[in-house]
């Protein structure tokens, strides 16, 4: 068992957010993908106070060894969450983190608000570093904004706070560090890199103009950030980044996460979180033995 921020997991691998939805993959795959849950807590896409309809299309590139995203995060808004997916997520029989993201403070205080009586939802995301959104990675780049609006949030909540960090600023150490002095009980990095495709005619292929770039190629920048962070906080770290196989989830323990997340690869094969899961679990049994 594992234990991050007070809630026992029953092994390091978690999803990203947005990554693995399970409404749809039920859908598809059928009820044993769900009854044998790959990921240790589930960990939702993105909520915001009002509901969003998300970018225009086209929303994927596929890009060497990985993608670019422009989702523009879609989502029923709080009120819909509550009623349409949480009771679902619950039954899923692993810790959920609910993962939020507010254009203000306020918006993030209204967030926090509405989650705090739903005993349903363990832990809080707060996601300060979505690239396709007006304002969504302000604040989570300016390292002072953070601790502020960490220190508004922390004396609102009972539940565990994970601050979702952003690799588009110069010293992800300083955000990292600015999150731990506001009241953050975790981070969780990297999201994606800012970046963009161009289609016919040299305009931008993506409906939203530019993108978050996510898989293998951004493998080797989320190495280098968690051991970056892990020099500079004490809270747990969740790594992700381009996590395809165990030893990329190994690599990213090793430099210092506690918990690793599986994002596009679960794109690529929706039972990636199970199989990962498997293969570190197989090598740490072969270190022990050696
Ligand atoms: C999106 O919905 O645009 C992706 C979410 C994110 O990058 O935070």
């Amino acid at each position: 068992m594992i234990d991050f921020c007070g809630i026992e997991l029953a092994h390091p691998v978690i999803n990203a957010s947005g990554c693995f939805d399970v409404l749809a993959a039920r859908a598809c795959f059928g009820e044993e993908l769900i009854e044998r849950f790959p990921f240790s807590a589930y960990v939702s896409k993105t909520v915001t106070l009002a509901p969003r309809a998300g970018n225009p299309p086209p929303r994927l590139w596929e890009s060497a060894a990985g993608m670019i995203n422009s989702i523009g995060l879609p989502n029923p808004g709080i009120e819909g969450y509550l009623d349409e997916h949480l009771g679902e997520y619950a039954k899923l029989g692993v810790p959920l983190i609910t993962n939020v993201m507010g254009s203000t403070a306020a918006e993030f205080v209204a967030l926090l608000a509405a989650l705090e009586d739903r005993s349903e939802v363990a832990a809080i995301e707060l996601n300060v570093s979505c690239p396709n959104v007006a304002t969504g990675l302000d604040i989570g780049a300016d390292p002072r904004g953070l601790r502020l609006l960490l220190e508004e949030l922390r004396p609102l909540t009972q539940k565990p706070l994970i601050v979702k960090l952003t690799p588009n600023t110069a010293d992800v150490g300083a955000c990292a560090s600015a999150a731990e002095e506001g009241g953050a009980d975790a981070v969780s990095l990297i999201n994606t890199l800012r970046a963009m495709a161009l289609g016919y005619g040299g305009k931008p292929w993506l409906g939203g103009g530019s993108g978050g770039l996510s898989g293998p190629a951004i493998r080797a920048v989320a190495l280098a950030q968690v051991a970056s962070v892990a020099e500079r906080v004490a809270i747990p770290i969740v790594g992700m980044g381009g996590v395809s196989s165990g030893a990329d989830a190994a690599a990213l323990l090793e430099v210092g996460a506690l918990l690793v997340a599986v994002g596009t690869e679960s794109f690529r094969d929706p039972a990636a979180g199970a199989r990962i899961s498997a293969e570190l679990a197989r090598l740490f049994a072969e270190n022990a033995g050696s």
